[in-house]
């Protein structure tokens, strides 16, 4: 984290990725019955003056679901405090957070699969009753005193539902799963970016850079600046078809949006385990990435457009895949 501060040009880019999260469940576009659903909830929970009811939202990263946890506490008119599973080591750390809330606020938890098990159950009376138990003094002496809270709504994000513990899970009121976009809504995003930042575009450009976006609204966004930068040297400003393509094709993004770690995640399971089954342990040694980064950033993608499927004896690269690749088959004889 220290390390974004560094340099202006991030912390430029960081605002500027700010200035276009949308504000209002009416901004957000795309999540259709999420948006219903919350609509309702939120509405309910201030007609009632009560805190609404925890929220639960998962899938695949980039697809808004901290930008949803802040448009529910602005919707609701309270504070929200943002932090995540991993950074919370100690039940004293989410102690000190929860004992700051004030009645009605939304505490977001982002990657909530990653809080360790001790913090987690400091969670589960919180959640229920609102209330926690804290130990004071050490050994013999210690006591353990029950603490009151403030009603308030956690937000939990995770891209990984499967590993949320149940009693954990149970507590959520609500919980929504995140789908991807498709091609329509991230050119409507894409639309709303170029708005925002003032740009003269084409559009046939943006529906390129939505359509390449792999169903990603945060991809859509990178892609856009990136685009942007090309045509703000080379061509006066204007995203045109022809400079979004040549953008892109720099970049190494094909097509349907797929870059080069794609690439070598696909080709490795083709030419280095013949189509699989191969194993995430040895793909990502094969490629050097970590198991987790492949499972959380290029499988899910991946499972989703067909090109590669996950079986009991690892993972297999499709016919899909070997068509997009212009790879054939090496045919096992034996
Ligand atoms: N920017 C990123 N995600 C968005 C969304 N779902 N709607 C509008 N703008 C966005």
């Amino acid at each position: 984290m220290e390390a974004k501060i560094l340099t202006n040009e991030i912390l430029e880019e960081d605002i500027e990725i700010l200035s276009l999260r949308p504000k209002l469940l009416k901004e957000y576009i795309g999540q259709k019955k999420v948006k219903e659903m919350m609509d309702i909830f939120i509405r309910a929970a201030k007609n009632r003056n009560e805190a609404l009811d925890h929220v639960l939202l998962y899938g695949p990263a980039g697809l808004g679901k901290t930008t949803l946890a802040n448009i529910i506490a602005n919707e609701i008119g309270v504070n929200i405090k943002v932090t995540s599973g991993p950074s919370i080591e100690r039940s004293g750390d989410l102690a000190v957070i929860l004992t700051s809330l004030e009645p009605g606020d939304i505490l977001f938890i982002d990657e909530i699969h990653r809080l360790p098990r001790i913090v987690e159950e400091i969670l589960y009376p919180a959640m229920e009753d609102f209330v926690i138990d804290i130990i004071v003094g050490r050994d013999t002496t210690s006591k353990s005193i029950r603490v009151d809270l403030p009603p308030f709504t956690l937000v939990g994000a995770t891209t990984r539902f499967g590993d949320l513990s149940s009693p954990l899970r149970d507590r959520f009121g609500v919980v929504h799963k995140l789908e991807y976009y498709n091609t329509d809504e991230l050119t409507q995003i894409c639309k709303r970016t170029a708005r925002i930042f003032e740009c003269e575009t084409h559009e046939d450009a943006l529906f390129e850079i939505a359509r390449r976006s792999r169903g990603t609204p945060r991809i859509t966004n990178r892609l856009f600046r990136r685009v942007r930068d090309f045509a703000d040297v080379l061509n006066d400003g204007i995203i045109s078809i022809e400079i979004c393509k040549l953008a892109l094709g720099k970049l190494h993004i094909d097509e349907i949006g797929l870059d080069s770690k794609d690439y070598a995640y696909l080709l490795g399971i083709i030419e280095k385990f013949d189509g699989g089954p191969v194993g995430v342990e040895s793909l990502a040694a094969s490629i050097g990435e970590e198991p987790t980064t492949i499972e959380d950033v290029y499988e899910p993608y991946l499972l989703q457009i067909g090109f590669i499927k996950r079986t009991q004896r690892g993972r297999v690269a499709t016919e899909k895949a070997y068509k997009h690749l212009n790879k054939t088959h090496n045919l096992r004889l034996f």
